[in-house]
């Protein structure tokens, strides 16, 4: 299976982290999803290990909260001595509420608007990283205003693409996020840092993309950055003390997805970064690797209850679940392929093609097509949607007025909720 904490269990069952998925379903209903804590924590500790060697100790790992966004996530990030990327206020909020040590933020997005700027300065977000002059400007007066000065990181765009869909492709010069250096901006906004008395200039970040599985890319991407730090440090005097090369390795929706050794991969990344350096002659900045989708997507998955079952004799079949582009938006905006199986009938043959659909009024609501399902497959039946622990809580919505599922951490054989289930009383709660 695509992932080692999946089993088969005697009764035919899936079995997540350990435990009977069918058992968990009929515990906690469904729309569910599940989160195996071991494997983020593994997760967390193969990067924190491999950066760590690296780089001789001078590297950093970021979790990029983004992809999943809730207090228990920070709090097991503290734990295992991660740093955490936020892109709003909302997620800082759920980091501060979790006590998550708000030193070891870095705050991105686009867009900072004027109250995340204060409220990051509140509540002492570590580093800000910068996207534009508009950005800078805001901050520095805000920063100025405090009598403070920010630690701020310039987000560049290295002009690299990483081969993944074009949605999630951020690293090209046309790009909507950063600064280019092909344009000479980047160069531009480093003047700019430089010259303002609220910021404390500390280096620079890019992120290529993501569900990316060319490990070339953070080879290109960090020759590119290591080059424009030592023109900096040539033409500006400024030499970049962290250099954080954004999240992106990819992971395994499917069978057709390549395994990624991320501890071989940075080591590569590691060795040819400190050569570059030597050969351009300046010291190695303290490298961060800013991950999400890689920490925590193969430690979740999404159990559904099958409803109807549709037939469409010469054309297709349809097994429509209790769940829905609410709670999986990934298949209709990115077209994202999915690994779903039959989770109480993993023995059986599968035999129908079908499509699995969600049940939300719309004609691309679908949650994986060319899935192969036993063609016993009735109402019922529960079906598991793999690999659905990064950008699926997260992106839900409540499209339809469908409550988003609960999140259910399994720990040591044992299970705890993290996210509570929506209700149509919590739903309404906004409304006057
Ligand atoms: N750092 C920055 C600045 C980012 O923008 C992102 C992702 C990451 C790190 C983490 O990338 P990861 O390691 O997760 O690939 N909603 C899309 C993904 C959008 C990614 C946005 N930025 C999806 O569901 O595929």
């Amino acid at each position: 299976m695509i992932c080692e904490n999946l089993s088969v269990l005697p009764n035919g069952h899936l079995a997540f982290a350990g435990l009977d998925t069918v058992d968990l379903a009929a515990q906690y209903g469904t729309p569910l999803y599940l989160m195996d804590e071991a494997r983020i924590r593994e997760r967390c500790r193969t990067y924190l290990t491999a950066v760590a060697e690296a780089f001789d100790g001078n590297g950093k790992v970021l979790y990029a909260s983004k992809a999943a966004s809730f207090k228990r996530i920070y709090e097991i990030m503290q734990e295992e001595g991660m740093c955490t990327d936020v892109v709003s206020s909302g997620e800082i909020f759920t980091a501060v509420k979790a006590g998550f040590d708000l030193g070891n933020a870095y705050f991105h997005s686009n867009n900072k608007t004027d109250s995340d700027i204060a409220y990051a300065m509140d509540v002492g977000v570590g580093y800000f990283v910068v996207d534009n002059i508009e950005e800078l400007t805001a901050i520095d007066a805000e920063a100025q205003r405090r009598g403070i000065k920010q630690k701020v990181l310039l987000r560049l765009t290295p002009g690299i693409d990483p081969h993944t869909y074009a949605a999630i492709n951020t690293g090209m010069v046309d790009s909507k996020f950063g600064s280019a250096i092909e344009t000479r901006q980047a160069e531009e906004i480093t003047r700019d840092a430089l010259g303002l008395a609220g910021i404390e200039l500390v280096g620079f970040h890019c992120h290529v993309g993501s569900q990316v599985f060319d490990s070339d890319v953070y080879i290109r991407a960090s020759d590119v950055m290591l080059g424009f730090i030592a023109e900096m440090k040539n033409r500006l005097g400024f030499e970049a003390s962290i250099l954080d090369l954004g999240g992106g390795y990819g992971v395994r929706y499917t069978e057709a997805d390549p395994e990624i050794d991320i501890r071989a991969n940075i080591l590569s990344v590691g060795a040819h970064m400190k050569e570059t350096a030597g050969r351009l002659g300046i010291n190695l900045p303290t490298v961060c690797f800013e991950p999400g989708r890689s920490i925590v997507a193969d430690a979740g998955m999404t159990l559904y209850t099958v409803g109807t079952v549709k037939r469409i004799p010469g054309y297709k079949n349809y097994v429509s679940v209790d769940g829905s582009m609410a709670d999986n938006i990934r298949h209709a905006l990115y077209g994202a392929p999915y690994t779903v199986v039959a989770a109480d009938n993993m023995n059986a043959a599968t035999d129908m093609e079908c499509t699995v659909a969600g049940r939300c009024c719309e004609s691309g609501d679908l949650i994986a097509e060319g899935v192969a399902l036993p063609s016993s497959t009735k109402r019922g039946n529960i079906l598991a949607c793999l690999t659905t622990g990064a950008y699926h809580y997260s992106m839900a919505s409540n499209y339809n007025r469908l409550c988003k599922p609960p999140v259910v951490m399994i720990n040591n054989g044992d299970t705890y909720v993290a996210v509570k289930r929506e209700t149509p009383e919590t739903l309404t709660s906004l409304d006057v």
